[in-house]
């Protein structure tokens, strides 16, 4: 079983460059099926939940074909409508996000069927509000043996509001929209940057999409869609993981290829913690050089904190001189990493959805365990400041949403190795000792 070993100790310096966003590629990836023309996307990241949603795809019969390592070609053309249009549990167990080939499959052939996902290791995750999207807009939606099918004989634009901001559902019921009958609209729509990536990408193939990016999104429905090029978006949350990374091993890091303007709440609290951080037109340069401070966070939809961050944040936080707290108020389960972080030494205490942080000078070596893709991330932000080893079992998680995470990692000064055996540690343990 691969897992990482790290000698921690070493601040990060240097230049790493972030990749595609994983999740404005889920939701672009999915969309491309939706015309018969051939799609390219560029800038994919080539990460785990890319390539099984590639597989997806291929499953419901699209053609998939890549150009390079970060550039894929879809073709829609080649799903046989006439079959039964089902992404199985194998995807769905995969990656949730596979979900948004329901949105995309009901909008071009008024129907699909996808397995139902199910809870996770961050929270229930229910997807009521992508059904209720479907139904508004004439869809009758059925769960029956595990699978959710959507189905119309029509789909007729409307006016929806979201009870909650969802990323899923907003995405998901833009995409059933974009080919309905007159106009859709979706009230208290979520902003973050990849609904503007998804939608951009929609209308660069012919949709008429206004108002992503706010929470008014209006959809005028178009009869087709058309093969389009498209380059996605820099990974806010791989940018502000090494922005992070960078403060906590009081680094000095250059993050190259990224929209500062996505990253402001993140660059807004490391400066409250002490950090110097310096935009540039698509760059940040992180710089810290002495020990951080405390502070206060609570996660919320963009343009707030995001989730995705909380678990590095707070590995920075349970450094940092004094008290903070940190708020989780988008997912119900979002601490659990905290006990593998106190392993490595951290002062923290949950209560329900908040954890109060008690900084402590450094963290010590510790085996640990990740527990999901952005808990993993901070447990290797811990392992990097810690002055001896530690290693980080069931890396899978974190290889789901990062690229190359330790060779850009290793560029910038880490002792960190993806090892599979326990004479691989004794090896790696030896060669930097
Ligand atoms: C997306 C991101 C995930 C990020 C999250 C919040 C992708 C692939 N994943 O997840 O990385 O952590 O946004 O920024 O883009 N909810 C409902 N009913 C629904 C849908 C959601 O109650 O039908 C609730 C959720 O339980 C949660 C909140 O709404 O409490 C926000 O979740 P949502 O924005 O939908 O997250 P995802 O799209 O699943």
């Amino acid at each position: 079983m691969e897992q990482y070993v790290i000698k921690g100790g070493n601040p990060l310096e240097g230049e790493v460059t972030i990749a595609g966003a994983k999740n404005a590629a889920l939701g672009i990836l999915a969309a491309a099926v939706m015309t018969d023309q051939e799609v390219t996307i560029e800038n994919v990241p080539n990460v785990r939940d890319t390539r099984v949603l590639l597989q997806a795809i291929q499953g419901i019969g699209a053609s998939v074909r890549y150009i390079d390592e970060h550039t894929v070609a879809i073709c829609g053309g080649t799903i046989n409508p006439n079959n039964d249009l089902c992404v199985d549990d194998e995807f769905i167990r995969k990656i949730r996000a596979s979900y948004y080939l329901l949105g995309a499959l009901l909008g071009k052939y008024n129907q699909s069927k996808v397995a139902l996902p199910g809870g996770c290791e961050i929270g229930a995750r229910p997807i009521d509000l992508h059904i209720k999207g479907f139904e508004a807009l004439g869809a009758t939606v059925t769960i029956a043996n595990g699978m959710i099918q959507a189905k119309a004989e029509a789909l007729v634009g409307k006016h929806i509001y979201m009870d909650i901001t969802s990323v899923g559902a907003t995405i998901n019921v833009m995409m059933a929209a974009v080919l309905a009958d007159g106009k859709t609209t979706i009230e208290n729509a979520a902003k973050e940057p990849h609904i503007v990536d998804v939608a951009n990408f929609l209308n660069s193939m012919g949709a008429n999409i206004k108002g992503a990016g706010t929470d008014v999104i209006r959809i005028r429905g178009v009869k087709e869609l058309h093969g389009t090029t498209y380059s996605i978006i820099p990974d806010q949350i791989e940018a502000g993981t090494f922005m992070v990374a960078a403060a906590a091993t009081k680094g000095n890091v250059l993050i190259k290829n990224v929209i500062p303007k996505h990253l402001e709440a993140i660059t807004s609290k490391l400066n409250e913690m002490g950090a110097t951080v310096i935009e540039y037109d698509d760059s940040v340069r992180v710089m810290v050089d002495k020990r951080l401070k405390s502070t206060n966070i609570k996660t919320l939809p963009y343009p707030g904190f995001p989730t995705d961050m909380q678990p590095q944040m707070t590995a920075a936080l349970a450094l940092s001189n004094g008290t903070s707290v940190v708020t989780e108020s988008i997912f119900e389960n979002r601490f659990k990493y905290v006990a593998e972080l106190s392993r490595m030494g951290a002062h923290i205490r949950v209560e329900g959805n908040t954890a109060i942080i008690d900084g402590v000078p450094t963290y010590s070596g510790a085996a640990v365990v990740a527990p999901d893709l952005r808990a993993g991330a901070a447990l290797v932000i811990a392992a990097l400041v810690a002055n001896d080893f530690s290693t980080i079992s069931d890396i899978k998680y974190i290889q789901r949403g990062y690229e190359k995470f330790e060779e850009k990692l290793r560029e910038l000064g880490a002792l960190i190795e993806k090892v599979e055996t326990e004479k691989d540690i004794q090896k790696f343990k030896f060669k930097v000792s």
